[in-house]
């Protein structure tokens, strides 16, 4: 089986009017729990993945990336990935891939795989190699439910804004990039792009692209709004919401 089934495929929509009300920063935005086989307690599978989580929190926060595996035999080996949104700090990095793994153990005891995203990080294991490869499966949206008053105009300054952001994250040696564009009706296009570093250069720039091409069935004529994969996402709003 490849890893790429081992994940049931749903494309969800969230409202982000109702997640932007609960606190900064601290709740889960979206999880899936794998649906391979689960492991048992005390097995040589979770004791492998206890380690490599411990591992990855310890890790991660000084970069804001980390991947690992842990374990010799094949259906007994983890592998994980953590990532931290690139401008939050260690210290808020550590906080997040700390209570990741918590929230996922709870959310899908026993699953040899899941993958939980926060604003500031992350989380994802798999009892199979997926590291270096494009996620393609795991794939969330988020939207603003305010519509813009010109949504032709605002659509085409979003992707604008959006793929020169691809353009500067793939070259970033974080796959990381931000920026802003002044729209006419003097407010400001705030926006983000990001891929997880497992990726190659060009993995990234086409994960990024392959996202902001699902812009009109995410975003269309949105205020703000977000594809969130578990290979990369790009978020976009009216208002600031990276700091500096
Ligand atoms: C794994 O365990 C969960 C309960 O924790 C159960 O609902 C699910 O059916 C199990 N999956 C398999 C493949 O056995
Ligand atoms: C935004 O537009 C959609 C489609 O035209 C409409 O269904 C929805 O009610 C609008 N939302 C708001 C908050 O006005």
């Amino acid at each position: 089986m490849s890893s790429s089934k081992l994940f049931t495929t749903f494309l969800f929509s969230l409202n982000l009017a109702l997640l932007l009300q609960t606190s900064f920063g601290a709740d889960p935005l979206f999880h899936f729990c794998s649906n391979s086989e689960n492991f048992t307690a005390n097995s040589p599978y979770e004791s492998n993945l206890k380690t490599l989580i411990n591992s990855l929190i310890y890790k991660t926060p000084s970069t804001g990336f980390g991947v690992g595996s842990v374990g010799q035999y094949q259906n007994q080996k983890a592998y994980a990935l953590a990532l931290c949104r690139g401008d939050v700090s260690a210290s808020e990095c550590k906080t997040c891939v700390s209570e990741a793994p918590k929230e996922i153990l709870s959310r899908c005891p026993y699953n040899k795989g899941a993958i939980i995203w926060y604003d500031y990080c992350m989380f994802k294991y798999l009892d199979t190699d997926f590291l270096g490869k494009i996620d393609n499966t795991n794939k969330f949206y988020m939207w603003n439910l305010k519509n813009v008053s010109d949504p032709a105009t605002f659509n085409y300054n979003t992707r604008d804004l959006l793929s020169q952001l691809a353009q500067k994250a793939y070259v970033n040696n974080k796959l990381y990039a931000t920026g802003e564009a002044k729209l006419e009706n003097s407010e400001t296009l705030y926006g983000l792009t990001q891929c997880t570093r497992d990726l190659s250069s060009s993995d990234c720039k086409k994960c990024l692209d392959d996202a902001i091409n699902e812009l009109p069935n995410c975003c269309d004529g949105k205020e703000g709004g977000r594809v969130v994969s578990g290979s990369c996402n790009f978020r976009y709003e009216i208002y600031p919401f990276v700091k500096e």
